[in-house]
Order: structure tokens, then sequence, then C-alpha cells
């Protein structure tokens, strides 16, 4: 359990176009990326979802995002960069299939861990000799760290545990009178983190599923590792955040592998109970069921329209204070694989079965 210490403050808002310029600063961003150079704590939009970001050479204003969010200190922090440019200052030894890559996914959902350099302060990397580092696909993310002209160290911008946030409203109800301020650049196009890539090794290997699929990783590379802990949960993951339960809604919820009768089944009993309950459906299935709360996550023809609105999704169950919720499942291939992983988290790995 973590408490979370630190006193209130006022936290300020800016709220930013994001149709790309890219010949010209956002006057919006000044005082942001002033604040974050002064050693503050600051939310900003990127295309998977809201980063709480802070000068990665800077271990005080590091330790502002551990604070502000009651994260983990052995879970270390992805650093943000605008261009290539930045790389050299940040980490060493990169092999060349984590070039081609890069030449690939960047800017975008793709994070790349490596040997770091002394640069990167030692609360980014809690204790490892390695960074994540990542180029970020989004106008006012890139705007934001060129204007600030530090590497960006930056989490998901919520309350450790909470689902993540994919818009500046999320943050605010996480993390409002926590931090210096908040960038509001609209809705997040991904929805779901970076994929986080060990690059250590011979062979690049996935510990995090995310934007960028395993597949499109084999399109470039050839052969790609998974983390074995990302399928049998019973080894320990080798990227610290990935054993936390995460990405959790307050409300029980369970994944289900069943049919739509099936899964009706389990509702019915559980409204019995007395509890509210909630289904988590798709557009293709949302009106076939009877259920207190129904919420469609999307279309099943269109998983990224999944990804995307994911987190709210599990918001929402929130604030509609559901207490329990049964969860359809997706299958794992592309961005498949980074849904049922965060789903699973979020249902604390309970999944029923329905058995032949
Ligand atoms: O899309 C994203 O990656 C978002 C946005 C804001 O960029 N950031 C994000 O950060 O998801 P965070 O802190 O919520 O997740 C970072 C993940 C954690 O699972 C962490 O353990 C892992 O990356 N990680 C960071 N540095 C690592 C390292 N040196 N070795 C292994 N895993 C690392
Ligand atoms: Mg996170």
């Amino acid at each position: 359990m973590n408490v979370r210490k630190g006193t209130s403050m006022k936290t300020k808002k800016w709220t930013v176009d994001n149709s790309w310029d890219n010949s010209k600063l956002y006057p919006q961003l000044e005082e942001a990326a002033y604040l974050i150079q002064q050693g503050e704590a600051i939310a900003f939009p990127t295309e998977t979802v809201y980063g709480l970001g802070a000068d990665a050479t800077n271990n005080t204003a590091v330790e502002k995002i551990f604070l502000a969010k009651g994260r983990p200190s052995d879970n270390p922090l992805i650093v943000h960069i605008a261009n290539v440019s930045m790389l050299d200052d940040i980490v060493t030894d990169i092999p060349m299939y984590a070039k081609e890559l890069m030449n690939q996914f960047w800017p975008g959902p793709i994070t790349f861990v490596l040997p770091r350099t002394d640069k990167v302060c030692e609360r980014v990397s809690a204790g490892l000799q390695t960074v994540g580092v990542r180029i970020p696909n989004h106008p006012v993310a890139l705007a934001l760290i060129e204007q600030a002209n530090v590497p960006v160290a930056a989490p998901s911008a919520n309350t450790s545990g909470r689902p993540s946030p994919t818009e500046a409203t999320h943050v605010f109800e996480d993390l409002s009178g926590r931090i210096a301020g908040i960038v509001d650049g609209g809705g997040c196009n991904v929805g779901v983190e970076s994929t986080v890539v060990d690059c250590t090794g011979k062979v690049p290997m996935i510990l995090r599923p995310g934007g960028i699929s395993k597949e499109e990783l084999e399109e470039v590379v050839g052969k790609v590792e998974i983390d074995s802990a990302l399928i049998h949960e019973s080894e320990a993951p080798k990227s610290p955040g990935m054993k936390y339960k995460h990405y959790a809604p307050k409300g029980n919820m369970v994944l289900v592998d069943g049919s739509i009768s099936y899964i009706q089944k389990l509702i019915d009993e559980a409204k019995k109970e007395g509890k509210k309950v909630g289904v988590l459906a798709t557009d293709e299935s949302k009106d076939l069921y009877d259920c207190d709360v129904i919420i469609s996550a999307g279309s099943r023809m269109k998983l990224e329209t999944i990804s995307q609105g994911i987190y709210k999704v599990l918001r929402d169950f929130d604030e509609q204070e559901v207490e329990m919720i049964f969860s359809e499942t997706f299958p794992q291939a592309g961005i498949g694989l980074a849904i049922m992983n965060r789903l699973r988290k979020a249902a604390n790995h309970q999944i029923l079965f329905e058995s032949e």
C-alpha cells in the first residue's frame, strides 16, 4: 500500500490545439516548459497516454513524480526525447537491430531499454544500469520537450494502480493539487502505453506489449522474443513495473472467455447477490445483455478503437460505482496482445472459461 504524501498545490492548466505546425514553437507551452526546467512535474499528452514529466537529469524533480503518483520507488521511468540527436546523451551501446527499429517506429509508441549514461539521474532508472527511452509521436509532447530542452522522464500521469489517463480530465481526477500543471492536448490516439523492448541482448525482447505489435517488430528485424513472464504468470517479469497490480478499476473485475449467454448467467448470479453489475461489451454484443451498466469498448472489427478507449471504459465503471464487472476477452494478435495484457492486470488475473 502506498501512502501518498505531499502538500496540496494549485495545478495550472494550459490548453493546446494539437494541430501540427513544425515551424513554430507553441507560446502556450512556454510556462510549462519553464516549470520543467525549474524542477517541477508537469502532465502532458502523448499519442499513447498522458505522461507526468520532469527533468530526467534532476533527482529532486524526478522524486516529485514518485510522490505525486504514489509510485513504488523500484519502478523505473521512461525518458522522453524530441529527436535522435538527444539519444547519445541518454544511452550507449545501441545494437544495429535497435537502430533499425528506431528508424522504422520513431516517433511512435515504442520504448527501447538500453545501457544508460551518467546524465540520467539515478532516481529515473531505480538503481538499474539501463534506461528506457522513447520519442513520442505527438506534436505537443515533442514541442514541450524541445522547449524545455532537457530529456523528460515521464510515467503515465495516473495515481499508481489506477487506469492510465487518456484525457486531461483523467489526470485532473488523479493528480489535481499534487502537481504544478497539466497541458491539455485532447484525447490520446493509441490509448495503451508504448511497447517496451529490452535491447541489451542479441535479440530484442518485449517486456511490455503496447502500441507497436510483435508482428510489426518482426517484419523489421525478424526474430523477437517476449518476456516469458508475460505468458507464464508464475514467473517474475523482467520489467519491474509489470509485477504490480495495475490499471485497475475500483470494482471487482473478472474476464470471461465464453459466450454471451454464459456471461449473462454470471451477471444474473451477481445481481441476485445485490451487487451493482457491469459488463464490458463490444458494439457487436452490447444490445444483447441485460445488466445494470453496459459499456461498449468499441467494435471487435477494429481492435485499434478498443485500445483507444479501454482505459476510459474502466474509469467509467468507477464513475458509475459498479461493484462487479464482467469483461469480454479479445484475440491476442496485433494490438490485442496489449489490450488483453492490460485487462488481465485490471482483473488481477481473474479469468473464467466457459466449460464445453
Ligand atoms: O506510452 C508510454 O510508455 C507512457 C507515455 C507517458 O510515454 N509511459 C509509461 O510509463 O507507460 P510507465 O512508467 O507507466 O511505464 C513504464 C514501464 C514500466 O513497466 C517500467 O517498469 C518499464 O517501463 N521500464 C522503464 N525503464 C525500464 C528499464 N530500464 N528496464 C526494464 N523496464 C523498464
Ligand atoms: Mg503506468
